[in-house]
């Protein structure tokens, strides 16, 4: 299948279980101070967890653009260094509000892996939370005892209230989960170290795809648990990792997710790209390719870089890509706006957003780009003219006159 085809496959099978469709929310959030950036689906759904607001569909499914840079979820540094976190990521989801809970949760996504994506069931571990003392919390028996019906009991492991107790962030909707992991490593390589010794391990072929959230709490300012007034599932299941599985790929950057963007980076820099993790163009490839997507969906959805908060978030990421394509893909013009007609050609339908701010997106890229390469060169000469001098440590007063012209710290030696 293709990714647009397991988009479109995922909302069907939940369609076809009763589920409204809700479109993507905007990825840049107004009216939460809790949260700069959608880092889940269920953001736009917390009011009706919470029972602030009324519940017009006790079903709802969904695929939405998440960015996690910040706050309680932050990958960026892991982005483009491993080849399964993204800024920008697309999270694939269904909802219950006061409707089915754990059962349904789960014998659903079991059946939408294992019979829709004909994914192999002996390449499937879950994971069941194992309860924490310091909250109160018990393991959880209801959910393991469901997945006892489905998978045997070696493939079921427990986990701690860090990957089995999921929270939107410091307050607010959370609940215990059960994820459903994915071995995707070789036969032999299986042969030699068993998949259940990985689940969790940051093995990139042994990932977590679908996040199964039973909602039940409001975690308070206080740091307390509250019961919610109804039980809820939220859950959330990784776009462009399901592609990787789906398309018998080893990287979510080999899937056509980012091929076409990986195919047009590669043309403009003249490097080629060879899928390995640690080679340093193919992170810097990666690196491009994945943060276009990030600023110019937030450009799209009306967040321009600039110095402060969100912006200055949206800036720091589209610095990071230029730095990339400067020191280790030789590029000092701007080329990363030259992706975004790439990305309008490919997300534009679903996300019709993005086809609209597309010509924006370009302009403001492309201006970004040019003031930071200039700023990029005299910080570079700055510091080459400074270290003829030194070998090993800089002063501090020449490190802040560095900071003061970049606009913020940068590891000259990445
Ligand atoms: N909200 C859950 C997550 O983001 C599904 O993992």
């Amino acid at each position: 299948m293709t990714a647009k085809e397991i988009r479109k496959s995922f909302l069907e099978f939940f369609k076809n279980k009763e589920h409204e469709f809700i479109a993507s929310s905007s990825m840049v959030v107004k009216d939460d101070p809790t949260l700069m950036f959608i880092n889940a689906g269920m953001n736009q759904f917390k009011d009706m967890f919470l029972g602030n607001v009324e519940v017009k569909h006790s079903r709802v499914c969904n695929s939405q653009k998440c960015l996690r840079v910040s706050g309680k979820h932050n990958d960026l540094e892991e982005v483009g260094v491993d080849t399964y976190h993204h800024t920008m990521f697309e999270m694939l989801g269904n909802w219950s509000f006061g409707d089915y809970f754990k059962k349904e949760a789960i014998s659903w996504a079991w059946e939408f892996l294992t019979e829709v994506c004909k994914v192999e069931k002996d390449w499937l571990y879950v994971t069941v939370f194992e309860g924490a003392d310091d909250d109160g919390l018990k393991l959880d028996e209801e959910a393991f005892d469901f997945w006892k019906e489905i998978v045997s009991e070696d493939r079921i492991l427990m986990g701690n209230k860090k990957d089995n107790f999921w929270e939107m962030g410091a307050s607010g909707p959370c609940g215990p989960c059960s994820e459903i992991h994915i071995d995707i490593r070789s036969a032999e390589e299986k042969a030699k170290v068993p998949g259940a010794n990985l689940v969790n391990m940051d093995h990139p072929q042994v990932i977590e795809v679908w996040n199964l959230v039973f909602m039940e709490f409001n975690r308070l300012a206080s740091g307390e648990l509250e019961k919610l007034p109804a039980q809820h599932v939220d859950t959330g299941m990784g776009f462009e990792r399901l592609a990787m599985v789906l398309q018998g790929v080893q990287s979510n950057y080999d899937s056509d997710v980012f091929t076409p963007l990986i195919d047009k980076v590669v043309e403009l820099s003249g490097f080629k790209y060879t899928s390995q993790e640690k080679s340093e163009t193919d992170i810097a490839i990666r690196v491009v390719s994945d943060h276009v997507r990030a600023v110019a969906f937030a450009i799209a959805d009306g967040q321009m870089p600039s110095n402060t908060g969100a912006g200055y978030v949206i800036r720091r990421i589209l610095r990071r890509a230029v730095r990339y394509g400067y020191s280790k893909l030789n590029i000092s013009e701007p080329f990363i706006y030259k992706l975004v007609d790439v990305l309008g050609e490919q997300m534009g339908e679903f996300f019709p957003e993005l086809s609209k701010q597309q010509e924006l997106a370009k302009k403001v890229i492309k201006e970004e780009e040019q003031n930071f390469l200039r700023t990029l060169e005299k910080g570079i000469d700055k510091f080459n003219n400074y270290s003829k001098t030194v070998t090993e440590t800089i002063d501090g007063k020449f490190a802040f006159e560095l900071l003061d012209t970049f606009g913020f710290p940068i590891d000259l030696t990445e």
